[in-house]
């Protein structure tokens, strides 16, 4: 759908200059090289390798440790005898983590008429967790009945040479079985048999391992299926867009009854279409409110919304009759979220804007609809409209929070406005301008109920644990605060207020904290999810003069996951100390964890669709408060891609070229400052403040420090000078 428009930008370039600039053109030929593609961490096809052996992780009587790397000549031998103290063990790095079907070649193994020699996997995304038992498998997952593996894999060696694929299932009925599918870093192999194999396997004897290789499973996203991407000076914001792009890209995969989450998710409506996961590693599951972020992240990254769309489709055809939208198809579509058929809402409407797929939309308005006006509409209001939680369901991060809290009411603001926006685009006035009073309805009352002055801040909202009624315990959240900003709940004095007390209040080396305090339970106040993070970190990035706090947030968020093991993916949770929150259990590559793609391409870069599909869009760069230089990338859409290139130096000239398709439009935001002297020039022509600014495009607004220019397609140079 997106095409690029390199050469066409190409031959713009060479005819067009930014004139009235005093910037000089060091830059140059922007787009004319690929040096992003250096940043893509895709491998280059779907057949991988390990990278090494980590040597200091061998143990007994091991020839050739990296035999089985499959260059040289020799395989590996794992050789034990009876009377062995040390079991021979090895540990394979895969570099990065990785998600697909483990191969290996073996060469031969001794013979005896007790059973082949037996091996045993484990799996980890991380050394810490790398032990005798994988960090997960399905299998841990099952019910009792159910678990085919207690967390290792096992092969029985046949002499002759042949390959091993780690399907799931057993080699004999119920014996000698793996667990198939892994996303991990590190596989350790020893040598060694379970007592339930016996007569199958035993544990002496000697194997060789010529080759180990990875069927990768998930989209595979090399440099050419990219149709957005991302670059500026700091070269670690630049790695981080693309990690994001790789985290999201594992978890984009088929959805097979026998490799997703065991627990009753399995369903032939979603049997075989591409969705994207929670997690790589597990659950496996396609979660809507995870869409809230990992779509965007798609989007702006590949050409292919069918996988989100699917996911969609698949829980509005699974609405209750009371209009709740399941959040996941695990436990047959039941689990009970009460906050992801909002979700579900705010991510139809990006998928319409960002995809331009009205027909979508269409077909499943009525079902939006169910959900806002009756179940969220009816049975759930009091409080003259305000959401007052009453039933034990949980949110994205299992809270059964009861009351009224800021962050389903700050989220239903945020539903509401987006159902509004898809009204307007398909015809339903009547719809639009009743969802839009009751947002502005809810701002207003939430304000006056859970703002606390004491602090300038939102109250989370609830009763602290073993009170009742309506106190309002006094503790703070990072979603609601963010989401009240980021729905426009709050003006920008009280966004400023709020964003600074929570910055203070939450900061963390390795991010900001989702509670301000433990009152609601032990360990909140050291827990950072990068998922809910996004939306505080976006309300930073679109309150005026909090754009540096955004910038040194993320430097501690993403800096953290960056360099710690598995490095490259981003987690699905941080806990104390920086850990992974939920110890090997954790999934270190979660796609809902991947806000920096959009953070950098919506705000940094700026790009933003304003009309369904980018029939108009906005493009404004947040350039203030950061030591930013220059970001360069494009977005694509529906009518081909959106280029940007901005620059700025120190004294405050700043000069942008753009490219956007033939036939949309849209406005640009040029930052001036505070100086009320700087000059404007679009196209090489200066716009004056005043007059006869329609020559080169009429002036919209004038923002705080900003001006804000309306733009047709085709390429266009700006320049300011202080
Ligand atoms: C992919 O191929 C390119 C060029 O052949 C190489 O530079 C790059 O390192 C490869 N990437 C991976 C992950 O193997
Ligand atoms: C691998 O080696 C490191 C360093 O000696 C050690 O800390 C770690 O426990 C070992 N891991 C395994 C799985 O043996
Ligand atoms: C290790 O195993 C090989 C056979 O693979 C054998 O030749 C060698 O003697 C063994 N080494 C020790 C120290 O047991
Ligand atoms: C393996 O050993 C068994 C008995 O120990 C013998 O019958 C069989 O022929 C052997 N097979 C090979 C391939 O050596
Ligand atoms: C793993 O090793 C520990 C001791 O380090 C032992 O208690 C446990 O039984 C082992 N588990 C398996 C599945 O081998
Ligand atoms: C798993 O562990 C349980 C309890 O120790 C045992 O009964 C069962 O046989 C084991 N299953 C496998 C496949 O190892
Ligand atoms: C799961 O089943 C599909 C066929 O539906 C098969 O292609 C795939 O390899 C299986 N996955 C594993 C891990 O066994
Ligand atoms: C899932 O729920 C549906 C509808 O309630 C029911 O028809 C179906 O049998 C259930 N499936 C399983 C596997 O329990
Ligand atoms: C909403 O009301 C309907 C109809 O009375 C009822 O069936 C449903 O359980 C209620 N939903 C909730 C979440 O209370
Ligand atoms: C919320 O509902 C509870 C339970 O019905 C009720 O006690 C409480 O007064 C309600 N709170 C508000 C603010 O309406
Ligand atoms: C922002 O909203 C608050 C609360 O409604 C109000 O008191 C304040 O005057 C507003 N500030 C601005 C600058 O509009
Ligand atoms: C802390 O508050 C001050 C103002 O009181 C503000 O300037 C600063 O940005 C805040 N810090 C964070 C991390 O938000």
């Amino acid at each position: 759908m997106a095409l690029y428009l390199k050469s066409a930008l190409l031959t713009a370039l060479s005819v067009h200059g930014v004139s009235g600039a005093a910037v000089s053109r060091s830059q140059g030929n922007i787009f004319g090289d690929n040096g992003w593609h250096r940043y893509v961490r895709s491998p280059n096809n779907t057949i991988l390798k390990p990278q090494s052996t980590l040597a200091g992780n061998v143990t007994g009587n091991v020839t050739n440790p990296n035999g089985l790397l499959g260059q040289g000549s020799s395989p590996t031998v794992l050789t034990r005898t009876e009377g062995d103290v040390d079991i021979p063990s090895i540990v394979v790095d895969f570099g990065q983590n990785v998600v697909g079907i483990v191969s290996i070649d073996f060469s031969g193994s001794s013979n005896s008429s007790v059973g082949f020699p037996g091996l045993k996997l484990a799996f980890s995304e991380t050394q810490q967790y790398l032990t005798n038992v994988s960090d997960f498998t399905r299998s841990d997952n099952m019910a009792a009945g159910q678990k085919f593996t207690n967390g290792t894999d096992q092969i029985a060696v046949s002499n002759e040479p042949y390959t091993w694929k780690d399907q799931t299932g057993c080699q004999h009925g119920n014996q000698v079985c793996s667990d198939g599918l892994h996303g991990f870093r590190y596989m350790k192999i020893w040598l060694d048999s379970i007592e339930s194999d016996v007569p199958y396997t035993q544990p002496y004897g000697s194997v060789s391992i010529s080759n180990i290789e990875l069927e990768w499973s998930a989209y595979l996203g090399t440099p050419d299926t990219f149709t957005g991407w991302f670059e500026c000076s700091d070269e670690d914001l630049t790695r981080w867009w693309f990690d994001g792009v790789y985290t999201t890209d594992m978890n984009t995969d088929l959805f097979l009854a026998n490799e997703t989450d065991p627990r009753d998710s399995a369903t032939p409506t979603l049997q075989g279409k591409e969705v994207v996961f929670d997690g790589a590693k597990r659950d496996r599951d396609p979660y809507v409110g995870d869409l809230a972020v990992a779509a965007l992240t798609s989007y702006l990254s590949h050409d292919n919304p069918e996988a989100t769309r699917n996911i969609l489709a698949d829980l509005a055809n699974h609405q209750r009759s009371d209009g709740w939208i399941p959040p996941a198809s695990i436990n047959n579509y039941t689990l009970d979220l009460f906050d992801y058929p909002m979700w579900w809402v705010v991510c139809t409407a990006d998928l319409v804007m960002y995809t331009g797929d009205t027909d979508f939309a269409a077909e499943y308005y009525e079902v939006m609809k169910k959900t806002l006006d009756t179940y969220y509409g009816q049975n759930l209001t009091s409080n003259g409209g305000l959401l007052n939680k009453t039933n034990g369901y949980g949110d994205y991060a299992f809270l059964p929070r009861s009351g009224v809290i800021t962050y389903y009411n700050a989220l239903y603001v945020h539903a509401l406005k987006s159902a509004a926006q898809i009204a307007d685009i398909l015809g339903h006035p009547t719809d639009s301008s009743s969802w839009s009073s009751r947002a502005s309805e809810v701002s207003e009352k939430l304000l006056t109920r859970n703002w606390d002055t004491a602090v300038s801040a939102f109250f989370d909202g609830g009763p602290c644990p073993n009170q009742a009624g309506d106190t309002i315990c006094n503790v703070h959240a990072q979603d609601g605060n963010g989401l009240a900003v980021l729905s426009g709940a709050v003006n920008t004095s009280l966004a400023t207020s709020l964003l600074n007390y929570y910055g203070n209040a939450t900061s963390k080396p390795y991010g900001n904290a989702f509670y301000d305090n433990d009152l609601l339970s032990e360990g909140f106040s050291e827990r950072v999810y990068a998922f809910i993070s996004y939306f505080e970190l976006a309300a930073r990035l679109s309150t005026p003069g909090a754009a540096g706090s955004a910038i040194e947030e993320i430097k501690r968020l993403y800096g953290w996951m960056s360099t710690h093991d598995p490095e490259i993916t981003f987690w699905e949770g941080i806990g104390p100390d920086g850990s992974p929150y939920e110890q090997g259990f954790t999934s270190m590559a979660h796609g809902w964890s991947t806000g920096i793609v959009p953070l950098m391409s919506n705000y940094i870069l700026g790009v933003q669709p304003t009309g369904y599909g980018f029939k108009t869009w906005q493009i404004c760069p947040v350039t203030d408060g950061m030591d930013l230089t220059w970001a360069k990338g494009e977005v694509g859409t529906p009518q081909g891609s959106i280029q940007v290139y901005w620059s700025q130096s120190e004294g405050g000239n700043f000069k942008m070229q753009i490219e956007t398709p033939k036939g949309s439009s849209g406005v640009v935001c040029i930052p001036t400052g505070s100086s009320k002297g700087s000059r404007i020039f679009m196209d090489g022509k200066q716009v004056k403040q005043t007059g006869n600014a329609a020559t080169v495009g009429p002036i919209a607004t004038t923002g705080d420090g900003y001006r804000v220019l309306k733009v047709d397609g085709g390429y266009h140079t700006f320049a300011v000078e202080r």
